[in-house]
C-alpha cells in the first residue's frame, strides 16, 4: 500500500480529479477510492494492510464525471478482476449493450467499467484459469487506446498489462516488479525498465515478466536503464514548480544548446537526427505539428525555419492533421513537437506519418517517451522534469531548439557564415538574458497582481508576437483562470474590438522591428475605446502612452521570442496567485494528455 501511495504522489502533478487503489489479499480484493486528491484516498484508507500486491490510479475524467463511482479501480459485479485504466474505450457502448444482456450490471459512467466487466465475463467463458488469455481476448473486442493493470482475485501474486496509446513502463526489482504509466514512479524502486509497445500485453509476477502480443506470441523484451538523476524533482525551495521551473530557464537553455553549436561552421549540429546533409537538403518543405503550449512552439518554430531557411514550414494541430486524411508527401520533412512525449494525438499522427511512408523527427523533452521511442531519430529538449502542468521551461527550450535547427537548415541553405555567427553569438548570450529578466521577476510580479481583478483578456501581436500572443493568453486561462483570448494584432478590427472597453485589458508583444508602428497603431484603436494596454516590447520608449510598459532587451530577431516570453509567464504565474488558484495543478488539466 505505501509503495502504491507513494506512486500516485509521484503522478500528482500529471492532474486528475479522484485517485483509488485495490489490494489483493488472500483471496480477496479491496478497492478503496475517492473523488479529489490523493490526499484524500490517504484518509480512507486502512492503517495497515498485508497486501503485497496493487495497483492504483488517478483519473481524469473521460467517461462520466469525477466521483467517488466512477474513480478506478473498478470492479466487476462478483468482484473478481480489479482494473485501471488510462485512455478510451471507443466501443465502449455496443460492448456494454452486450453485457447487460448477459445480465451484468455496471455501477459506474465508465468505458474502463465495462472492460472490466468483459474480462471477467472472458474469464469466466473460458474456465476462470487464465487471467492473461481473458485479458487478450478481451483486447481483441476492444476499439480505443488503454494501458491497463489488471488483477484477479484467484490470481495471487500475479498482474497483468496491457497497452494501446496510452505508456505501460515495467520496473524489474530484486524479487519484486512494479508498473506506471510514467518512470517518475519507478524511480524509488529501480531503473530496469521496459517499455511496453502498442498491441502488447505482460503477465507480471514479483520475479517473472512475459510479454506476448494479442495472439500470444512471446516477444523478448530487453530492459533499459532509466537515468535516475532525470527523474529526481522536489520544489527547491520555491513555493510552486511553475515559479521553479520559470526560474530554471537559463539551465535549461544552456543545457539545449550543450554540445549543439558548430563555431566552425556557424551552424548547429544534432546526434540524433539521423539523417545526412544530402538527404535534408531532399526536404522541400517542413510541417510540424502539437498540440497546445507544443502547437504554439511549432507555430513560432515554422516561422523561424521559414524566414532563416527560406524553406517553407508551417504548424498544424496533431489532431486535426491526422483525421484529415492528410497528404503525405515524401519531400517534406515532418517534426513532431511534445514536452511529455506521450500527447496521444501527437503520437496517433506520427504513426498516420509513418504508416503512409513519411519521415518524421521528435522534438520531445521525456527521453524514452512513446513519441521519441516512435518516431525513433529527433531532437531531446534537455529541459529537465517538467512538474507543473503549464509548460514553461520546455517551452522555451522548443523555441531554442527550433532555432538551432533553423540554423543548421538555413547554414546548408542561403544562411551566410557571418548571419550564422551573429545567431551563434546571440544563441550564447540568451541564458543570462533570460536571467537578467527573472531577475526582475518582481516587477512582473506587480503586473501579475494588477490584472488579476479582471475577468478577461487580450493578448495580440504581429507574426512571431502573435504566437506569443496565443501563448500568453493560454498561460493566463490555464492557471488564473482568466478568460483570455489571442488574435493577431491586425484582426482586432474585424470584430474582437467590439468587446474592448476599461474591463478588458490587452497585452501588446510589440517587438522593435519593421511592425512596430503597426502594432502603435493597434495600441491607439485600443485606448481609443479605453481598453487598457500593457505592452511588452524592446524599444526605451515606445512613443505613445501604454498603461504598461515592461521592456526587455533584445536578442537576434530570432530569437527575440524567448525574451519577450518571460514576462509572459511570470504575469500568468502572479495573477493565478493572486486569484487563489493552484497553479502547479490547475483544474480540469492533465500534463500528459494520453487520451484523444
Ligand atoms: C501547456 O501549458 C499545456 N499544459 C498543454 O497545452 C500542453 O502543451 C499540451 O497538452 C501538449 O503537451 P505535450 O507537449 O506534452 O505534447
Amino acid at each position: 500500500m505505501p509503495v502504491l501511495m507513494e506512486g500516485l504522489s509521484r503522478l500528482e502533478y500529471r492532474g486528475y480529479d479522484s485517485a483509488g487503489i485495490a489490494l489483493l489479499r488472500g483471496k480477496k480484493l479491496d478497492v478503496f477510492k475517492r473523488c479529489g486528491r490523493v490526499a484524500q484516498l490517504q484518509t480512507i484508507l486502512p492503517k495497515r494492510s498485508a497486501a503485497v500486491c496493487g495497483i492504483g490510479h488517478t483519473r481524469w475524467a473521460t467517461h462520466g464525471e469525477p466521483s467517488d463511482e466512477n474513480a478506478h479501480p473498478h470492479l466487476d459485479n462478483a468482484g473478481e478482476i480489479a482494473l485501471v485504466h488510462n485512455g478510451i474505450i471507443e466501443n465502449a457502448a455496443e460492448i456494454k449493450t452486450f453485457l447487460e444482456q448477459l445480465g451484468h450490471v455496471f455501477q459506474s459512467e465508465t468505458d474502463s467499467e465495462v472492460l472490466t466487466v468483459l474480462i471477467a465475463h472472458e474469464l469466466r467463458e473460458a474456465g476462470d484459469h487464465d487471467l492473461t488469455g481473458a485479458v487478450r481476448r478481451s483486447l481483441l473486442r476492444v476499439a480505443g487506446t488503454y494501458g491497463i493493470a489488471v488483477l484477479g482475485k484467484d490470481f495471487p501474486d500475479e498482474m497483468v498489462v496491457a497497452r494501446n496509446g496510452s505508456p505501460v513502463i515495467i520496473g524489474i526489482g530484486d524479487r519484486e516488479t512494479f508498473v506506471a504509466s510514467d518512470a517518475t514512479a519507478l524511480v524509488p524502486y529501480t531503473r530496469q525498465v521496459i517499455y511496453l509497445e502498442d498491441g502488447e500485453v505482460a503477465r507480471l509476477t514479483p520475479s517473472t515478466h512475459e510479454v506476448q502480443d494479442l495472439q500470444a506470441v512471446v516477444a523478448d523484451k530487453p530492459a533499459s536503464t532509466i537515468d535516475i538523476e532525470d527523474m529526481l524533482v522536489d520544489l527547491g525551495g520555491h513555493e510552486h514548480f511553475t515559479r521553479k521551473e520559470i526560474f530554471e530557464q537559463p539551465e535549461a537553455l544552456l543545457r539545449v544548446l550543450r554540445g549543439r553549436v558548430d563555431q566552425r561552421f556557424n551552424t548547429a549540429h544534432f546526434g540524433g537526427l539521423n539523417l545526412d546533409a544530402r538527404q535534408m537538403m531532399g526536404f522541400h518543405r517542413i510541417k510540424l505539428l502539437g498540440c497546445g503550449s507544443a502547437l504554439i512552439s511549432a507555430t513560432i518554430g515554422a516561422s523561424m525555419i521559414e524566414r532563416l531557411a527560406r524553406l517553407p514550414a508551417d504548424a498544424e494541430s496533431a489532431a486535426e492533421f491526422r483525421y484529415r486524411n492528410p497528404i503525405i508527401d515524401q519531400t517534406t520533412l515532418y517534426i513532431a513537437v511534445s514536452q511529455s512525449g506521450e500527447t496521444h494525438d501527437t503520437l496517433a499522427a506520427v504513426q498516420e506519418i509513418q504508416r503512409k511512408g513519411g519521415h518524421v523527427l521528435g522534438v520531445v523533452n521525456v527521453v524514452g517517451s512513446s513519441i521519441a521511442r516512435q518516431c525513433g531519430a529527433g531532437i531531446y529538449l534537455h529541459a529537465g522534469p517538467e512538474i507543473a502542468v503549464v509548460s514553461t521551461k520546455t517551452f522555451t527550450n522548443t523555441l531554442a531548439a527550433l532555432a538551432l535547427f533553423a540554423l543548421y537548415i538555413g547554414r546548408m541553405r542561403d544562411v551566410a557564415p557571418a548571419e550564422g555567427g551573429r545567431i551563434i553569438e546571440a544563441l550564447q548570450a540568451l541564458p543570462a538574458q533570460v536571467q537578467q529578466l527573472i531577475d526582475r521577476a518582481d516587477e512582473f510580479e506587480v503586473v501579475g497582481r494588477q490584472y488579476a481583478e479582471y475577468d478577461r483578456a487580450y493578448f495580440v501581436g504581429r507574426c512571431e508576437g502573435y504566437g506569443l500572443a496565443q501563448e500568453g493568453a493560454l498561460k493566463l486561462k490555464e492557471i488564473s483562470y482568466i478568460h483570455a483570448d489571442a488574435y493577431p494584432a491586425s484582426e482586432l478590427k474585424h470584430g474582437p474590438l467590439a468587446l474592448i472597453d476599461a474591463r478588458t485589458p490587452t497585452f501588446v508583444i510589440i517587438p522593435d522591428d519593421d511592425l512596430q508602428s503597426k502594432n502603435l497603431s493597434t495600441i491607439s484603436e485600443i485606448r481609443a475605446r479605453k481598453g487598457p494596454v500593457i505592452a511588452i516590447g524592446q524599444a526605451a520608449t515606445l512613443g505613445t502612452e501604454v498603461d504598461t510598459y515592461v521592456q526587455v532587451p533584445r536578442s537576434h530577431p530570432l530569437l527575440d521570442p524567448i525574451l519577450l516570453l518571460i514576462p509572459l509567464q511570470f504575469i500568468a504565474y502572479h495573477a493565478a496567485i493572486a486569484r487563489g488558484c493552484d497553479v502547479d495543478k490547475p483544474r480540469n488539466l492533465a500534463k500528459s494528455v494520453t487520451v484523444e
